[in-house]
């Protein structure tokens, strides 16, 4: 685990000497939303999901996030199926100069898993509170660490239950986490209650919904509390 000694500094200077390389996947739209957000609607009566135009001007211009300055070390840990949560959580890793950890499940989602307006799999899991489903190795570690971003997509306004697989498999206590996500328009706190109860021991602050189109920019600059 790197070791970050003066974030703050280094991620500054970062963002002055151009910031980061471009995200893959990344279609450039500056949408952001805070915890604080009330949560756009999930699905309209159609049963798709869409993304939520409506970002008040709060939103979309100013954020921050503490810089934890002294952390012994910052882990990035991340569950992503289509490639969106992944993209931030690499920039985030980049931005802190640590390599991204994956949750990846032991049962792969194919594309039918996530299908929404139907039967799926995911929306099983989500329905059921005591789904866990299982990793597959290696698990992250985040023994080092003592800041954690914690990244996933809002799957029913809440976190996917593999996540929560993690947190109760991973001994979090002490540890801030900081939880992030992409949502067609969700909001992120819904997840939280889920997130807290299962890494009691932790704290829990700080989290931020980023669009299914979030700029380098955007996630630059929450990471640097720098907006
Ligand atoms: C099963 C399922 C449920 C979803 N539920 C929501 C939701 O409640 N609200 C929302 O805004 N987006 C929802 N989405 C959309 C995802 O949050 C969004 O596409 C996300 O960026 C996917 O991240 P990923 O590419 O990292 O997997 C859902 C997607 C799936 C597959």
């Amino acid at each position: 685990m790197n070791r970050i000694v003066d974030r703050r500094t280094f991620l500054k200077a970062g963002v002055l000497l151009g910031g980061t390389a471009a995200l893959a996947g990344m279609a450039g739209c500056a949408s952001q939303e805070r915890a604080s957000s009330a949560s756009s609607v999930a699905a309209s009566s159609d049963g798709s999901i869409a993304e939520s135009a409506a970002v008040s001007a709060q939103d979309a211009g100013s954020s921050a996030v503490p810089a934890h300055a002294g952390a012994e070390s910052i882990a990035v840990v991340y569950f992503s199926c289509t490639g969106n949560t992944q993209a931030v959580a690499d920039e985030i890793a980049q931005a802190v100069q640590v390599a991204p950890q994956e949750i990846v499940p032991a049962q792969p989602y194919a594309p039918d898993d996530l299908d929404y307006n139907a039967d799926c799999r995911a929306n099983a899991e989500q329905n059921e509170g005591t789904a866990r489903p299982a990793l597959g190795n290696p698990v992250p570690d985040v023994s080092g660490a003592d800041v954690i971003y914690l990244g996933y997509p809002i799957w029913w306004g809440k976190a996917p239950r593999i996540i929560l697989t993690f947190l109760e498999q991973a001994n979090t206590s002490g540890k801030t986490i900081i939880p992030f996500c992409t949502s067609g328009g969700s909001g992120i706190e819904g997840s939280l209650p889920e997130i807290e109860a299962a890494a009691p021991n932790a704290v829990v602050e700080d989290a931020r919904r980023f669009s299914q189109g979030a700029s380098q920019a955007d996630v630059d600059a929450w990471v640097a509390g720098a907006a």
